[in-house]
């Protein structure tokens, strides 16, 4: 690697992120392969950011380039050897999306990297695909239109055709595209006060002592959003004496809608790695029990951790198979004041914050978690006490999850109100991602 960073500036970081792409077209999470790449390298903080915003943008506008290659190349994108594929898109997301970097470097750099490596005889297949790119950019050319709008709107945005069809039928195509641009922005990274060792104020200004730009979210009273720096997240100020916790504006209405009491018995069934659990002990001042149960041991350990450094002692943690809680703990029938279940979802609000996550989830999957979060709905309600309050949630905007989800719960169940019911959906102003909640009271 030292030979490469000697050769020429920037190979090494581009060399990196197509090695991301590489991890990530053979199963790996995009935040993993980063770490993992990022880890076997001693890059500087700007280099480090270049990887970063390379792969995570060649990751999620996997169509769009391969449109291009497409358009551009003889042979199709999918059929090209994906080595050079995956290495395509480093050059052409530089070309297409990165206005510093000029041009003869996002070309020679790819260049030189596809002759490192045994396919080094197709170093002028590389070289003519993107200099071609370059002169239709530059003579604006585009790339020819498909034949209908949610196929124009997944070749623009860089969405699978399917979810593109769906977010046009759900919002219409005005909405639809203000959407998929959100999906397409780097997120703003938002922190959550702990108010029981500190204010939103008081943690602002040490912040802002340290120069590092933060600010109040507006209708989010313990949200920040901070700008992150080179500075390691765990050299911020606050963090090692537990005063805030990473959390996105929207996921931190979720817990409020619950209205918890200080002294309630709360179950948090799908807990790990328990942002919303530990929001839910803030708001109950750290008394009561509080249950936070998941079924994957290795989350909850990151949960407590979690719970540790932020200093809650009222938790108590179980991993266990929620949809069966009863059959493990019979005596905890109609136990439970407050019940939050987070389910697990396609994730579909969170595409700006999990680059892959949109070449990853089919509708196949989403009917198989719909049926998942069915049973955790029907085995969690007799563990709910007369009177009792159940809020479901979800970080996807697909109604299946959502809306069509609760009303078949509630057409079951006519014992249940629904009390509030709120969808967000990713906005490129406003910020956060899609979110859905419903609060339900038993009668
Ligand atoms: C959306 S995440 C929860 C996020 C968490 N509430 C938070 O705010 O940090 C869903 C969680 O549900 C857990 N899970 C999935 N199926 C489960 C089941 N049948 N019983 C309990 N936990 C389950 C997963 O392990 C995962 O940690």
């Amino acid at each position: 690697m030292n030979s490469l960073r000697e050769q020429k500036p920037g190979l090494e970081a581009r060399n990196a992120a197509w090695e991301v792409l590489q991890l990530v077209a053979a199963g790996a999470y995009a935040d993993v392969a980063l770490e993992r790449v990022l880890q076997k390298r001693k890059l500087k903080p700007l280099d480090k950011r270049l990887v970063m915003e390379l792969a995570y943008g060649a990751i999620r506008r996997r169509f769009f380039l391969d449109s291009w290659i497409d358009y551009l190349g003889r042979v199709s994108a999918c059929k090209q050897p994906p080595l050079l594929r995956w290495l395509l898109h480093v050059g052409l997301y530089q070309i297409f999306y990165m206005e510093r970097i000029p041009m003869t470097a996002a070309v020679n750099t790819t260049v030189e990297l596809i002759k490192l490596t045994k396919l080094e005889k197709l170093a002028p297949v590389v070289n003519g695909i993107l200099r071609s790119a370059i002169r239709s950019k530059e003579q604006g050319i585009e790339l020819p239109l498909p034949v209908n709008s949610a196929e124009i709107l997944a070749q623009a945005e860089s969405l699978p055709i399917w979810l593109s069809e769906q977010i046009i039928c759900w919002r219409g195509e005005k909405e639809a595209e203000k959407i998929a641009k959100a999906f397409n922005q780097t997120p703003p990274f938002d922190i959550r006060v702990n108010r029981l060792r500190i204010t939103p104020d008081e943690l602002l200004r040490q912040f802002l002592a340290v120069d590092i730009d933060c600010k109040k979210i507006e209708g989010c009273p313990y949200g920040l959003q901070v700008s992150p720096n080179s500075v390691e997240l765990r050299n911020w100020p606050g963090y090692a004496e537990g005063q805030w916790c990473v959390q996105d504006r929207s996921a931190q209405w979720v817990a409020p809608l619950l209205d918890p009491q200080p002294g309630d018995q709360v179950l948090d069934a799908c807990a790990a790695p328990g942002g919303k659990t530990t929001h839910l002990v803030e708001l109950m001042g750290n008394t009561g029990e509080v249950w936070a149960v998941d079924r994957s041991p290795s989350r909850l350990k990151r949960f407590m951790d979690n719970a540790t450094r932020l200093g809650m002692n009222s938790l108590n943690i179980l991993s266990a198979d929620s949809a069966r809680l009863l059959n493990k703990r019979p005596d905890w029938e109609k136990y439970f004041q407050r019940i939050l279940l987070d389910v697990p979802c396609s994730g579909l609000g969170t595409l700006a914050r999990h680059p892959d996550a949109r070449w990853r989830i089919s509708p196949e999957q989403i009917d198989e978690l719909v049926i998942v979060q069915t049973k955790l709905l029907e085995g969690l309600l007799p563990l709910l006490s007369p009177g009792g309050r159940i809020v479901y949630s979800t970080c996807t905007i697909h109604p299946k999850e959502n809306i069509n989800q609760i009303e078949q719960f509630l057409s079951r169940h006519p014992e249940l109100i629904l009390l509030e019911e709120k969808q967000t959906w990713p906005d490129l102003d406003r910020g956060g991602d899609g979110f859905y909640a419903a609060s339900l009271e038993i009668r």
